[in-house]
Formats: C-alpha cells, structure tokens, sequence
C-alpha cells in the first residue's frame, strides 16, 4: 500500500510536496521516491520477521541502486544482496559493512569474486562446481578462504511471469537440488573453502505463499540430508520476490477502481513457514527482497506531449519512454498511471506512450484515462523497483534525474543527464 503518496485537495503529493512542484523545478521525466515508504516497507518486513530471531534482511540491491537510497536502506538496519562488484562497490560506499554483503550471480567473473574476497564480503553464493572451483583457486591466490553459500535449484515453480521465475530446474539458476548434496560435500573438502550456507531464490514478484512453502520444505530436507553427511550449516537464505500490489496503488472517489488487483503476501503467515520449516539449532536466516522495499515508494513524473487518434483509438504520447521504464516493455508489467491534478471528468481508454521507435514503447494499452491535454503531469506509479535500475539510453535518450523526499525536503540524488553525456 502507499500512504506516503497520495491526494491532498486533488492534487497528487510525495510525502508532503505537491507532484507538480517538483515536476517544475526538476523537469520531466522524472524519478521522484519517499524516503517515508521505504522506511515503512522496511518496518513491516522487521516487524513480521522479527519473530525469528536473528533474521536478516538483505536488500537486494538490483532493484534500485541509488546510493541515496543504500544510504537510507543501511541505515534503517539492512544487509546487502549484490550480484556485481559493482553493486559491492555500491554497497560499501553507502554505508553497508562487508560481513553484511553476500555476492549471488550465476555468472560472477574472477573480477567480481576477487574483488568480493580482497573486500572481505560476507557471503559468496556459488551457483556451480565449476565456479566453487575457481572460488577456491582465486581465494588461494590471494590468500584467503571465501565463505560461502551454496545455491540450490529448489524445482518450484513460483507462478509468477516466466521471465521472472528462476526456480525450476530447467532455469539456468542455481544447482540441482538432488546433485547439491555432492557439491556440498565436495566444498568442505576444499582448501579455501568454508562452506556456512545454502541459499534458494524462487523468483521475483510471488504472489502466493504456496510456492515459499514448497521452496521452504525443499530447503528443509536439504538440510537434513547434509546433517546425515556430517555436514551443519550456519545460514539459509530463502532469497527475495515478495510481490507488491501495482493495481489500485491509490485509490480514489476519482480515480476508476482497477480490475484483476494482485494478491499480496501475508508477511506475517511468510515469516511463519520459514520459521517452522527453517529454524535449526546454531543456523541463522536470511531473506533479500528488493521490490518489496523500494516499488510502491517511486513515481515516474511524466509530461503528456500529444494526443493522436487512430483507427478509434486514443494514444497519449507522453515525455517518458521505455529507455526510461522499460518494464511494460519487458513484461507487459501493469503500473497505475494516475493525473497530477484529478479533475472530475469521466474515464475514456487510451494507451499511453513513449517517443521511443519501437511499438512495445507503451506504458498502458486501453486503459480507462481522464482527459488528457498537452502539457498535463501524469504519474507512473510503483516504479521503485527495476525502474530507473533497468533504464537505459536507447534512441540516445538521457537518462531521467532522481530526486529523494522526505516530508517537505527534495532533492536531487542523480542528476539528469545531458546530451554530453551520450558520448
Ligand atoms: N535474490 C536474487 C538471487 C534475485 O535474483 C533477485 C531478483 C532478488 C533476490 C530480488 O528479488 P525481488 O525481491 O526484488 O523480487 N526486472 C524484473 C525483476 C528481476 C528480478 C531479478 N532477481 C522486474 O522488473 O520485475
């Protein structure tokens, strides 16, 4: 749910600055996030998951990698999940210590694992015996021994958009449950090698609790096959996906009231199953949403440039494309698109568009709108997550500015590009 953006007078606020303003002094498209919701998704999550002792959160950083945002994100008491040295880099300069940076990625380079191991990262999750190998000879090399976790492929299917789902055994992630008894017990044989965790991630954008239960149980007797092996695990990292709501984000006497709304997570129900199939003695838990923390607190401010029709269809062609928020493009994602200013003038479809050459630029197809006209703000909704992270330049588009709010202060935490930045 977002509380901190919402209505005042009809007029759309971020936390306690009106929409407009910041679209005005800030220029369109524009990034804008409340410092208020992430720091309310954060508490909910510690809140349900408080009931197992010791959890941790780790945030998945893919999801939006701001370094004003890491910095808001470390301090409210978050780990870091990172793919990347990049995202380590990131993570550390924000503010995150080392031991509470774990490295996931099925494809990581001798870069990425050697500047994990000289950084002295928490957690490397290998998804491999081929990378456990060369773990083991690059922490040699620098003389080290890498602590790591194993991931295994759980076989879930978690139901979600198959582009997002990562759990089944013919996904490229992770290593086979039934073959991860092997590896693990291979890794502490290893020299280099301590071996402290496994680690699953279903997908992304779960809706259901039933796909966290059967990954839960998986997990399970995983560990209970390494016991007989003689081997004891000290961390289980149950991954991310906990969706979020992207229909009816807000709602309104004035806004029409969104079909097929997604179901959401029980937090409190989740944080159960994990903690009755997962609590082992001297083990410590772990989860590493990124969505769930950061969606519902973004909005795309977008300018609308023109209205065109054609073959009786209403196209409103706005200033923001999918160089810009590409995940309409990508997954045929729904976001709420609502006006700046509700006016009460009745709904009519339209798609909402970008400039971008390509006909999957879209933002919305048939969807109920108010009237539109040129030079009206409207507001992309629920975008913190995978929005700006998975932006690019495309058609030599500069990327959009990024502006972080905190009741009435705003500012800018990412700096619009300008055309000398393309080259
Ligand atoms: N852990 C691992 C190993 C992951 O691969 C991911 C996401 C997460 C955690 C965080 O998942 P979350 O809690 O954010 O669902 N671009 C897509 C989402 C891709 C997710 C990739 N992995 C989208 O826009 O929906």
């Amino acid at each position: 749910m977002t509380d901190k953006i919402r209505y005042e007078q009809n007029l759309l606020h971020v936390e306690d600055i009106p929409a407009a303003d910041l679209a005005e002094k800030f220029g369109t498209p524009l990034y804008v996030y409340s410092g208020g919701q992430i720091a309310r998704n954060f508490g909910l999550l510690q809140k349900a998951f408080s009931v197992i002792p010791g959890a941790k959160i780790l945030y998945a950083l893919k999801a939006n990698s701001n370094p004003e945002i890491l910095r808001h994100i470390c301090s409210l008491g978050a780990g870091a999940d990172t793919v990347s040295a990049g995202e380590i880099f990131l993570a550390l300069r924000s503010g995150f210590a080392p031991g509470s940076i774990s490295l996931a990625g099925v494809g990581k380079t001798d870069l990425d694992i050697d500047f994990a191991l000289s950084r002295g990262i928490g957690t490397i999750i290998v998804e491999s015996n081929e990378e456990l190998k060369v773990v083991s000879e690059r922490a040699s090399a620098l003389g080290r021994t890498a602590t790591v976790s194993l991931r295994i492929n759980p076989d879930v299917d978690a139901r979600t958009h198959p582009h997002i789902s990562t759990g089944l055994k013919e996904n490229k992630f992770g290593i086979n449950i039934d073959k991860a008894g092997e590896t693990a017990a291979r890794a502490v044989k290893m020299k280099n090698i301590e071996l402290v965790g496994i680690h699953s991630h279903i997908g992304s954008q779960v809706t259901e609790h039933a796909p966290f239960e059967e990954a839960a149980d998986s997990i399970r007797k995983f560990v209970l096959d390494l016991k007989k092996r003689g081997i004891e695990i000290k961390q289980i990292d149950v991954g991310g996906g906990i969706g979020v709501r992207y229909r009816n984000a807000i709602k309104h006497d004035l806004l029409p009231v969104e079909k097929k709304e997604e179901p959401v997570i029980n937090l409190n129900s989740l944080a159960k199953v994990i903690k009755d199939r997962l609590s082992f003695p001297g083990c410590e838990i772990a989860i590493e949403p990124g969505r769930y923390i950061v969606a519902e607190s973004g909005v795309l401010l977008t300018r609308v440039l023109y209205r065109k029709e054609s073959a009786g269809r209403r196209f409103i062609v706005v200033d923001a494309g999918m160089n810009d928020m590409m995940r309409h493009a990508l997954y045929s994602a729904y976001h709420q698109i609502v006006p700046v200013k509700l006016k009460d003038s009745g709904f009519s479809p339209a798609d909402v568009v970008g400039p971008v050459c390509e006909t999957t630029d879209a933002f919305a197809v048939q969807r109920e709108l108010p009237a539109l006209n040129r030079g009206d703000l409207v507001a992309i909704l629920t975008v913190g997550a995978y929005g700006y992270s998975i932006a690019s330049n495309y058609n030599s588009r500069p990327k959009p500015a990024e502006v972080f709010v905190e009741k009435d202060s705003a500012r800018v935490v990412r700096d619009r590009e300008t055309l000398d930045d393309l080259i």
